[in-house]
């Protein structure tokens, strides 16, 4: 079970509290000028991964009672219960161990007194099998060709990730081009398969319930455009597999067993891509590639789970985080790779940050009296740059950020590579340093501007500084590096939620939307005028029922 502790009544607690009126008044351009060795004192390795935290407001006291909140919620208790396989997600009775999905040490991690790795092993060398023919060609569709598409038909976490993952390790694509269909607007599942040839086509039904409205409806429609385009000739069995934890629904659908890759319930939704919810991404970059994806994350689970709080990425990122959430009021976090292929790294970690502490009642059922999860968005650098970094240089808000890049690039084009990256450092360095008023003044000065003029101007050209940034830098996007960068969030994300006395494995905050939107469904087509709901809800019904019949 977890711990339960209030983390703002801890002795920590208090001390930050006291840091942070000191620390405030101070602007980290002081702290670099005050410590030539900040970088060297506040930097952390993992792999070929660096990652610079010392472009943040603390001082090496900060760390220290940052540390020791987490020793006082008893943070490294909650990590062991997690690896050992407890049932911490307490609200749903499960276990948490999306990491037993990349236990590569292959060492028993039970639950229930049943060790779970003989089950993962056997799925995922039924994955292997699977994906190993259609990659061949050996899995023919009905009429007899190989698969050269395949259609991931999920949402929420069963979408995702493997949508993330497979746009992060294009370069590694062998013969098989994913398509990912989520939303349940037919524009998306209308506009993938017009492209599509139904003969060479495999859809891979991604549902931890199979009972998701989304996902179902996609499913239903794809098996429809199926049959229709085959001219009913066409194998469902042939064309359909299923991911799921749900058999008995998967069988109701007309997916044969052999054909249906498990999971089980103590894999979260937004922590399953590493799971057959992994299908796609395997069939995609192939079985050794997401075996190297496996292998990244593993390491960094161990990193995670022994390395000192002092030197431990994640945990040192939840600090940071906690530091400027509860103690600079920061609402929102930015994620900026520089790197195109993570184009959709900051969407995935909406969902892993924003449904994990995305939560206001604390583990003991009572509601917090502090800040939880941030907000998470982001771009890819330098689009950004273009787009909202004004507000993170000049506005009134603080916005940590992490900075993410490769050093090495995977399209070696000219010099695009090194102008992407002098981006990425200047970034770091302007929203740190800022330009103070004496430096505007002189700059404007020196290119000839007059006095009033430059009073005039110079106002608007200042630059604070001390926005905080991580930067993240590594060798090369990888499949292994992936895996550890993706763990490296969700164990971060993980630390926050026991810190912040949340139980960061449920998502009941998306039930009640879900629960009246099937109570209105049938509203939609019944002739009555609708008067059930508030004002404003039935006025928009019926509305969209008179503009939809005029
Ligand atoms: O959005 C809620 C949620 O339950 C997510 O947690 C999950 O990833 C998604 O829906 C999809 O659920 P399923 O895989 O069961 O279709």
């Amino acid at each position: 079970m977890l711990p339960k502790h209030n983390p703002t009544t801890t002795e920590a607690w208090q001390k930050l509290e006291i840091q942070f009126l000191t620390l405030q008044a101070s602007h980290m351009r002081e702290l670099f000028a005050e410590d030539p060795h900040r970088f060297e004192s506040l930097h952390a390795r993992f792999e070929d991964i660096l990652v610079d935290y010392s472009k943040n407001l603390v001082i090496g006291e900060t760390l220290k009672d940052l540390v020791a909140l987490a020793d006082e919620v008893e943070l490294k208790d909650a990590i062991n219960a997690m690896f050992r396989g407890e049932k911490i997600n307490q609200t749903e009775g499960r276990s948490v161990l999306h990491i037993a999905l990349r236990n590569r040490s292959n060492s028993p991690i039970v639950v229930d007194g049943e060790d779970v790795m003989p089950e993962v092993n056997r799925v995922l060398q039924q994955m292997k099998t699977f994906s190993g023919k259609i990659l061949d060609g050996s899995w023919k569709g009905y009429s007899g060709k190989a698969i050269t598409d395949i259609v991931n038909i999920g949402i929420g976490g069963s979408d995702l990730g493997p949508y993330m993952v497979t746009e992060a390790l294009r370069p590694y694509w062998k013969n098989i081009t994913p398509h990912f269909v989520s939303n349940v607007d037919g524009t998306h599942i209308a506009e993938t398969v017009k492209k599509l040839n139904p003969e060479t086509t495999l859809f891979i039904i991604a549902s931890k319930t199979f009972t998701t409205q989304e996902t179902m409806t996609n499913a239903e429609s794809a098996r429809a455009w199926f049959l229709e385009k085959t001219g009913g000739k066409g194998e469902v069995a042939k064309h359909f597999v299923a991911v799921s934890t749900n058999e008995k629904e998967v069988t109701k659908f007309g997916i044969a067993p052999e054909n249906m890759f498990v999971f089980w319930d103590w894999v979260g939704g937004r922590y399953s891509l590493w799971s057959s919810i992994g299908l796609s991404i395997i069939c995609t970059i192939g079985f050794e590639n997401f075996e190297q994806l496996l292998d990244g994350a593993h390491a960094m689970d161990n990193h995670f789970k022994d390395e000192a709080f002092e030197k431990n990425i994640p945990v040192i990122l939840a600090l940071l985080g906690i530091w400027h959430n509860n103690f600079f009021g920061a609402a929102s976090e930015a994620i900026l790779p520089y790197d195109q292929y993570l184009h959709r790294f900051a969407a995935y970690f909406q969902q892993g940050n924003m449904e994990s502490n995305g939560k206001s009642t604390d583990r003991g059922g009572k509601p917090v009296t502090y800040q939880t999860g941030p907000i998470i968005w982001g771009e890819p650098g330098t689009n950004g740059q273009h787009a909202f970094y004004q507000l993170i240089h000049q506005g009134t808000k603080i916005i940590p950020c992490d900075f993410i890049a490769p050093a090495i690039s995977h399209n070696p084009i000219g010099d695009h590579h090194d102008k992407l990256l002098s981006n990425f450092f200047a970034q770091t360095e302007a929203l740190m340093m800022g330009k103070t008023l004496e430096e505007v003044q002189k700059e404007l000065a020196a290119n000839g501007m007059n006095k009033e003029e430059i009073a005039l101007q110079a106002p608007f050209r200042v630059f604070e500084g001390n926005r905080p940034t991580n930067s993240i830098l590594f060798r090369e996007l990888t499949p292994r590096t992936l895996g550890s960068l993706i763990a490296m969030y969700e164990h971060k994300i993980f630390s926050q939620g026991v810190i912040w006395n949340v139980f960061s494995f449920d998502q009941w905050g998306v039930e009640l939307g879900k629960v009246l939107a099937k109570k209105i469904l049938p509203e939609l087509t019944s002739k009555e005028e609708i008067t059930s709901h508030d004002s404003s809800t039935n006025g928009l019904i019926n509305e969209f029922k008179r503009l939809k019949s005029v």
